[in-house]
Formats: C-alpha cells, structure tokens, sequence
C-alpha cells in the first residue's frame, strides 16, 4: 500500500488574501500629497520585492490561531515599510544604482532625497504600529531599528579589516537583520495572544531564520545572478564588507596565496572583473561557499527544530517551506 506524500503547503496561498491586503494597507500608508514623495515611495513599493518578513507575520500569527486578519496585515505592511526604509538607506550607504530590479531611489531621486524618502517610509510604518494598544510591539520594533543603525555603523568601522572576526560578523547581521525577523515571527503570535514562552519561541524563531537568510544574501553576492537578484553583484567586497565567505579564505589562506588575496581584498575600489573572479575561485577553492551554507543551514535547522513548539497546523508547515525556501533561494 503506497502512503500518502505529505501535503506540501504554499506559504503565499495560505496567507493570500492578508497578503493582498498588507499590499493595499502599504500603498495607503505611504501616500502623500507631495506628489514626488508619492512617487518615490510607489517606485521602490512597486518594485516588489519578496515580502518575506509580512509573510513571516502572518504565518506566525495563523499559526497561534490568530483570526484578527485587518490587525495582522496592518502589521504586516507596517514592518515591510520599515524594511524597505532600510534598503532606501542602504543603496546610499552602499553607493548601489539598482534594487528590486529597478532603479534605486538614490539613482533616481539622487542621496538627499533618499534619506529623507528612507526617514520618511519608516516613520509611515511606525505610525501603524503606534496604532497597535499593545506598547511592546512600539518598543520592540524602536529597540531594533536602533539595533540596525548600531549594526550599520559597526559594519562601517570594520571595512576592510583583514583581521576581522566571525564574532563581529555575526553580530553585525545578527543586529542588521535578524532582529527584524524575530521581532516579525513575535510580532505574529503578539497579535495572536500567545503565551511568553510561544512569544520566546517565535523570536528565536525568526532570528534564526534572520541568520541564515543575512548569511545566504552574503553568499549570493558573490555567487548569484544580477538579474535575479535585482541589485548589483559583489557590492559588499567593493565596499570592503567582508562576509562569512571572504572571511572563511582569509582563515584558510597562508603565504603566498594570503599577500595575494590581501592585495586583491586591499582596495576593493579598483577590484576589476579579473580581480573578482580570482577572489571567487580562492573562496571556491578555499571551501568559503561550502562553509558558509552549511552555516546558515544550521541555522535554518534552528528556526525550524523551534517552530516545533507551535501546535502542528498548515500554516506552521507553510513556516516550514518558508525556512527552506531562504536557503534555497536564488534571489
Ligand atoms: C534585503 O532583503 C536586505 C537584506 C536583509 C539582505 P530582502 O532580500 O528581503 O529584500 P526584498 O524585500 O526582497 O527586496
Ligand atoms: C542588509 O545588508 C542591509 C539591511 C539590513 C538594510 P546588505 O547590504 O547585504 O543588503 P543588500 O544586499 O544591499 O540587499
Ligand atoms: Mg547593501
Ligand atoms: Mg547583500
């Protein structure tokens, strides 16, 4: 007798019509009546993106049996306008010219209004959340943007630190990128009125995935297409940003092979196309790829070995699939 496969369940479809609405709550909330303000802000929304951290949100709140779907996909599209805030913020600290398979605002709007459409979008998705009666989700959400811009700067003062450490890397996108995701995965079960310990689980949750997915992106920048991805390759090596694979071959490196991977590493500015594909096949040969996924695999085995707390339902497989999606993906 043949048994039934598991039902694999599509995270986007379970969640389609909170989604829809998120959608339609971020184009309401971030409209102004400076029409260029408007404009700027439809272009990077327009854009898309893959709206993983509402979909995370409203997972975890179906999963904890939360029924309020107005409440949670305002939450949603409040956290997606703080994310966004933030990429707007970084293609100007990152000097990048494209995101989301478009223009960046600061391609387009130039770096002044870029700050202030970046001040701009996350002030329209704190003020959702200030709608919210419950005050740990205005405090938890204002403890990590500060985290974030910590995180920012920290990143700042180690480009180009040959020395640095696997410690400092972790803590920059442990701060940069996971909190988002596990005040995302809480924020969920919060609005479900879940339990302290199931609002622990959910934050481990999400910050485990955060790992794992800031790791991936790391990986990507090294390995992935510029058309898929929609933003420029090898951006953090010509800013000096040194992530997990970089880091593993300047470890595994010695003598000869390291003077050369420093000079190269040494003034990223003027790295051309040869001096990036002779750093990628170091990191290659140096197992950098391999190190680096089976880190961020570990920490996806986290996320998912904590979603076990959660009573079985199809939105916590859906959580699942989102977990194995962020290793998997391609852009
Ligand atoms: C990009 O995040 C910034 C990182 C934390 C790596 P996403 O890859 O989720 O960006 P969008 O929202 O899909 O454009
Ligand atoms: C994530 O780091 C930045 C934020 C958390 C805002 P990256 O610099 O790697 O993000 P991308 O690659 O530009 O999207
Ligand atoms: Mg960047
Ligand atoms: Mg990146």
């Amino acid at each position: 007798m043949s048994k039934a496969l598991p039902t694999v369940v599509d995270p986007h479809s379970l969640v389609g019509s909170e989604m829809e609405r998120a959608e339609r709550l971020i184009f309401e909330a971030c409209a102004s009546q400076v029409a260029a303000v408007s404009l700027a802000a439809a272009h990077v929304m327009r854009a898309g993106g893959k709206r993983l951290r509402p979909l995370v949100l409203l997972l975890c709140a179906k999963a904890c049996g939360c029924d309020e779907a107005d409440r949670t996909a305002r939450l949603g599209a409040a956290v997606e306008l703080v994310h966004t805030a933030t990429l707007v913020h970084d293609d100007v600290v990152d000097e990048a010219d494209r995101r989301r398979g478009q223009y960046a605002v600061n391609t387009f709007f130039g770096n002044e209004a870029s700050v202030l459409m970046g001040d701009y979008l996350v002030c329209c998705g704190l003020r959702m959340i200030s709608d919210e009666p419950d005050p740990r989700l205005m405090r938890s959400i204002c403890d990590v943007i500060v985290s974030m811009c910590e995180a920012e700067v920290l990143q700042i003062t180690f480009r180009g630190d040959l020395d640095n450490t696997f410690e400092n890397y972790l803590k920059v996108i442990r701060n940069k990128t996971a909190r988002l995701f596990s005040f995302t995965a809480m924020a969920g079960g919060m609005l479900a009125g879940a339990s302290q310990p199931v609002l622990e689980s959910l934050a481990d949750f999400g910050m485990n995935l955060g790992l794992a997915f800031q790791i991936v992106d790391d990986i990507l920048d090294l390995t992935g297409d510029e058309q898929a991805l929609g933003k420029p390759i090898a951006a953090d090596l010509r800013e000096g940003k040194f992530t997990y694979p970089i880091l593993h071959a300047i470890g595994e490196s010695c003598g000869e092979q390291r003077l050369y991977l420093a000079s190269l590493l040494g003034d990223p500015s003027v790295l051309d196309e040869d001096g990036l594909d002779s750093v990628i096949e170091i990191v290659r040969g140096s197992g950098g790829f391999q190190a680096a996924y089976e880190c961020a695999s570990q920490y996806a085995h986290k996320a998912s070995a904590v979603l076990l707390a959660l009573p079985e339902s199809p939105a916590r497989e859906a959580l699942f699939t989102v977990v194995s999606q962020v290793i998997e993906r391609r852009f």
